[in-house]
């Protein structure tokens, strides 16, 4: 049998588990709120079969869908495989058919055009729907009851993009489902599909556009009138595709940029502003309107955060690398407008907001944060160090208004806000966090919050009888929600 890789891509927190598995009544210390009902869905890569590329990368680990489901103060937790066609076929076969992170012309010639993504990114939940995603293919239908994957998802045959984002935005009012994908017309094709799903998941509209360059476009923002589509100068390139090379290089020197459109209007209404040159980031708090201006909040850094997207001129150094909340705006009423770019609040990355806040004026955030002072980072997750405490940050002052520090050997995945139906209420943070007890050993929690007193004893800690992998990211689906759960044919 191959070996896994030693690399910390494979390390750590990254070893490879791949148990499915079903726990009934958690053990909980403390109590959960009796009006915490619902699911917890998290997206967790774990590669079932060790790699034919030595370099591989946490991020083309198979998708598995975990759900902490709650219910009346008991706790079950069960984890599965989404059975991609690339999950099936390497199952199969028992090893690993498909070659280097999202490049196709390094699987075996027996894979040749089968769908090689992963759905190991985000489990979106959209009309009823449970959909596992990944930027790089097609989202992949999940029953939520049963974790059974349903198949390939393409809204009922509508959709003519090759590829989703893991970075939908829903709009707390309207119930309508913004989304896009990039390289939408096949691999390194410049194309952009950008469309509506309504409240009953209908796709509604979709158009397609060019992209300045051939660049990763992980998330992107609404506001209540406009789309906006922030990108960065991490690169991929056909030819160095089909020589075998690395899908994407950041490139230092290269130009960010924002478009900017209505978001019911036209591609061809798109206007794109010139950001700071070499800038990266993957993910945006949101995004609202003042006025005529629209702004962007943006986990933003001075290069890119992942060391495999940096080419041999440019390697990465954790030393020099800058980051901060980042505020982008655009005076849509000036014809001459130019970006404005104006740091407002700490560094950080996986910020949670909450739904309701989506696309409007907010206050605050949370997001987890790696403060050196605390320790050194425990080995895990894409980047290969997990962050190590969770911040409550004011967006109005730029001022961290709680942190959740638990000390050494912590490492904080990203939560999610559950809203309380109480008026006044702050609601609750769910996260999972991972604690180091030697390099190869490590055990998990899930804890329950109070949103607005992260840094007070957590109301229940549900200690897991089994170490979890790194999740990439979740989602929060009520019990009323799951309750009206649409599975299959539309
Ligand atoms: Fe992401």
């Amino acid at each position: 049998m191959a070996k896994y890789p030693d690399t910390v891509q494979f390390n750590g927190l990254n070893r490879p588990i791949g148990i499915e598995w079903s726990a009934r009544n958690l053990e909980v210390q403390g109590s959960i709120p009796a009006e915490l009902d619902g699911a917890f869905f998290r997206a967790v890569p774990d590669p079932a079969h060790a790699p034919r590329d030595p370099a591989d990368i946490a991020l083309s680990g198979d998708g598995m869908v975990s759900r902490f489901r709650i219910s009346n103060g008991a706790i079950d937790h069960d984890i599965r495989y989404v059975h991609t066609a690339r999950y099936e076929a390497e199952r199969k076969a028992r090893h690993a058919l498909f070659g280097k992170y999202r490049n196709p012309f390094t699987d075996l010639p027996q894979v040749q055009g089968v769908d090689r993504t992963v759905a190991n990114t985000t489990p979106v939940w959209h009309a009823g729907r449970l959909l596992m995603t990944k930027e790089d293919g097609r989202a992949y239908e999940v029953n939520p009851h049963t974790l059974e994957t349903v198949g390939s998802y393409d809204f009922g045959g509508t959709l003519r993009s090759q590829t989703m984002t893991a970075h939908v935005r829903v709009d707390p009012v309207t119930g309508e489902m913004f989304s896009f994908g990039y390289e939408a017309g096949g691999t390194c094709t410049d194309q952009v599909a950008y469309w509506i799903a309504d409240k009953n998941g209908k796709l509604v509209s979709e158009q397609w556009f060019s992209q300045p360059y051939l660049s990763t476009i992980h998330d992107f923002a609404i506001t209540e009138d406009y789309a906006l589509f922030p990108l960065f100068p991490t690169l991929t390139d056909l030819d160095r595709l089909k020589a075998g090379g690395d899908k994407w290089i950041h490139e230092p020197d290269g130009d960010s940029w924002l478009g900017v459109m209505p978001r019911y209007g036209s591609v061809d209404q798109l206007r794109w502003f010139k950001g700071p040159k070499g800038v990266s980031a993957f993910h945006f708090v949101n995004a609202f309107q003042q006025g005529h201006t629209v702004h962007v909040d943006i986990c933003l850094t001075s290069t890119n955060a992942f060391p495999f997207m940096h080419g041999p001129d440019d390697p990465f150094d954790p030393r020099t690398m800058k980051g901060g909340l980042t505020r982008w705006s655009v005076d849509l009423a000036d014809p001459a407008a130019t970006l404005q770019s104006q740091v407002i609040g700490p560094p950080g990355d996986l910020p949670r907001l909450r739904d309701g806040d989506q696309g409007r004026a907010y206050t605050d955030f949370w997001m987890p944060c790696y403060d050196p002072r605390i320790g050194p980072p425990v080995v895990g997750g894409p980047v290969g160090s997990c962050f190590n405490c969770l911040l409550h940050v004011d967006v109005t002052t730029g001022q961290v208004k709680d942190a959740l520090v638990l000390g050494p050997g912590v490492a904080f995945n990203e939560p999610v806000h559950v809203p309380s139906a109480t008026p006044g209420h702050a609601g609750w943070l769910l996260a999972v966090i991972d604690y180091e007890l030697d390099s190869e050993h490590h055990r998990s929690e899930l804890v329950v919050l109070q949103a607005d007193r992260i840094s007070a004893p957590p109301l229940a800690v549900i200690k897991m009888p089994l170490a979890l992998r790194p999740q990439v990211h979740g989602w929060w689906v009520s019990g009323a929600q799951l309750a009206a759960a649409k599975v299959g044919a539309p």
